[in-house]
């Protein structure tokens, strides 16, 4: 069954534009540059790579990127927009390349849409070289648990909290915003720690960022509720 994103695409595209949304600018992506330029990466894939935004930025910051995606109307964007960078069909679960291939593995918020995450995470640690890391940004599950609902309003459309509930189970749910309308997956936080400690990496990097730029109103919604969690996990070097 579809998750929506081939029908999602040309709604995500104009809503992600060149600078990303409201989050990825003011939020994620100063976090996500920071470990990418403190890292010194050649060769970065970038799973779920979308329209290629993070991949010319990586590529802009002088590290190789080739990103992978399964949905075409996306994939074909980011060639369009890059004509120049490797962009290619694929599935997190079952990565085409061989075992040690990139020092750099980039999941920007990839893991809440992937249905078999265990086993994307899996293949992510199989392709590191020794000593490359794995960038993760990701849905917090105290945000996905609530996230069908959002947040709780009052008469006067003031936010006044946001639900968490079967925060300890795993399940889909369809998110939907400005036209967009996707399948994602709430998991808890143990579920995802568990598949990186069970695929040998260990973590060099942790932090539930939140907003250094923007609108104040905005900003105070993502103080309120923790919406990303940013982690590097490193694969152990030989010897
Ligand atoms: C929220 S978007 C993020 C795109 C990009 N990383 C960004 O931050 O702009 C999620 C992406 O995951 C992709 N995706 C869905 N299922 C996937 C899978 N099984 N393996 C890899 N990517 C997948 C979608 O096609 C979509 O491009």
């Amino acid at each position: 069954m579809s998750n929506g994103w081939e029908l999602s695409a040309q709604a995500w595209i104009d809503s992600i534009g060149e600078r990303g949304d409201w989050a990825r600018e003011h939020v994620l992506d100063p976090v996500m540059l920071g470990r990418v330029t403190a890292g010194r990466f050649g060769r970065a894939l970038d799973v779920g790579c979308g329209e290629g935004r993070f991949c010319r930025m990586l590529n802009a910051a002088g590290v190789a990127a080739t990103g992978i995606d399964p949905t075409g109307p996306l994939l074909e964007v980011a060639r369009q927009r890059d004509p120049s960078g490797d962009y290619r069909s694929g599935n997190a679960e079952q990565l085409e390349f061989e075992a040690a291939s990139f020092d750099l593995v980039v999941s920007y918020l990839t893991l809440i849409d992937i249905v078999d995450f265990r086993k994307a995470i899996g293949e992510m640690a199989r392709v590191l070289k020794p000593g490359g890391s794995l960038l993760i940004a990701n849905l917090t599950g105290f945000t996905s648990a609530g996230a069908e609902q959002g947040w709780v309003r009052d008469d006067a459309g003031r936010h006044l909290h946001f639900p968490v509930d079967r925060y300890l189970d795993e399940f889909p749910f369809w998110f939907e915003w400005e036209g967009i309308r996707i399948e994602n997956w709430h998991r808890p936080l143990a579920a995802y720690m568990a598949a990186f400690l069970e695929s040998g990496l260990y973590l060099t990097f942790f932090a539930e960022p939140g907003p250094i730029s923007g609108d104040a109103a905005q900003q105070e919604r993502f103080r309120r509720v923790p919406w990303f969690v940013v982690m590097e996990w490193r694969r152990p070097s030989v010897g």
